[in-house]
């Protein structure tokens, strides 16, 4: 039998409510600071060491020289747009769309592009590239799913992909007009709970969703600054995408999908 998509006994209006228990029950106050928050050294990250295979390291972004492209032009140009048209995108724009949306920009401090609480960086960059750059890609070259590690700056291949199924992960590309067929690679932005949880208890989900944003938002600016169009896409099918990743969906889960085309 095939999966049920609407269940409309499901009781819509409690579920649609949760965010008000959420959200009172998960507010910062000078108690969350005092008793909750052990005192440790929270400039040590706890990263877990990956042992994924590694195809490209990128560069910090120091190391590149800029375009020229205006701030103005790339907030003119951002749009939602399904049009994937453009074409492969090289190696080299590969790295400095991973360099402007996630890199490096302190060398000395391993701050990136974008702020995170506690500078934890909690969240994680899976890309699954489709077949348009598989078939000129050195990095990408083949139905993978990969992980662009923001410590380290690898490029990582995380598990097998499956692209076939990529149109079956979003409500938007399931039930409507809308495909992933043309994209240049999807980016699924993974919350990693434990990394932070420690430190910041019931803050954690509110600052990973805040961090969520701010990364967001140098995508879409960098896809437009490259003549790329972006999809967000909220409406994804997330046990589907977690499954996709190789993710248990418990300590990391995936919380935003961008389509870059
Ligand atoms: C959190 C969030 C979730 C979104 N989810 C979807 C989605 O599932 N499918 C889709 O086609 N567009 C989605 N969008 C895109 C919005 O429809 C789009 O941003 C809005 O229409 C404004 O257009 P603009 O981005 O071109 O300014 C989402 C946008 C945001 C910020």
């Amino acid at each position: 039998m095939s999966e049920l998509l609407w269940d409309f006994s499901e009781k819509a209006e409690d579920k649609a409510r949760i965010y008000r228990f959420y959200h009172i029950n998960s507010k910062h106050s000078p108690r969350t600071q005092s008793f909750q928050a052990p005192k440790v050294n929270y400039s040590k990250v706890l990263q877990e060491e990956s042992g994924y295979p590694v195809v490209a390291k990128v560069p910090y972004l120091e190391e590149i020289t800029d375009n020229g492209y205006t701030l103005y032009q790339s907030l003119m140009e951002r749009r939602t747009s399904w049009k994937f048209q453009r074409a492969a995108m090289t190696d080299e724009e590969i790295i400095r769309f991973l360099l402007y949306s996630f890199g490096i920009s302190d060398k000395g401090q391993n701050t990136k592009t974008y702020p995170s609480g506690g500078r934890m960086y909690p969240v994680e960059i899976f890309l699954i590239p489709n077949t348009k750059i598989n078939e000129s890609s050195q990095i990408f070259h083949s139905d993978k799913v990969y992980r662009y590690n923001v410590f380290s700056r690898e490029i990582e291949v995380v598990a097998e992909g499956e692209i076939s199924k990529l149109d079956s992960l979003t409500s938007s590309t399931q039930i409507g007009t809308m495909s992933f067929a043309d994209t240049q690679f999807l980016i699924c932005l993974v919350g990693n709970f434990m990394q932070i949880n420690e430190k910041y208890h019931s803050l954690t989900y509110r600052l990973i969703q805040m961090e969520l944003g701010h990364i967001g938002q140098n995508i879409m600016l960098t896809a437009a600054m490259m003549k790329l169009n972006t999809v967000p896409l909220g409406g994804f099918f997330e046990d589907r995408v977690n499954q996709y990743l190789h993710i248990d969906g418990i300590k990391k889960q995936t919380l935003y999908v961008f389509a870059l085309g």
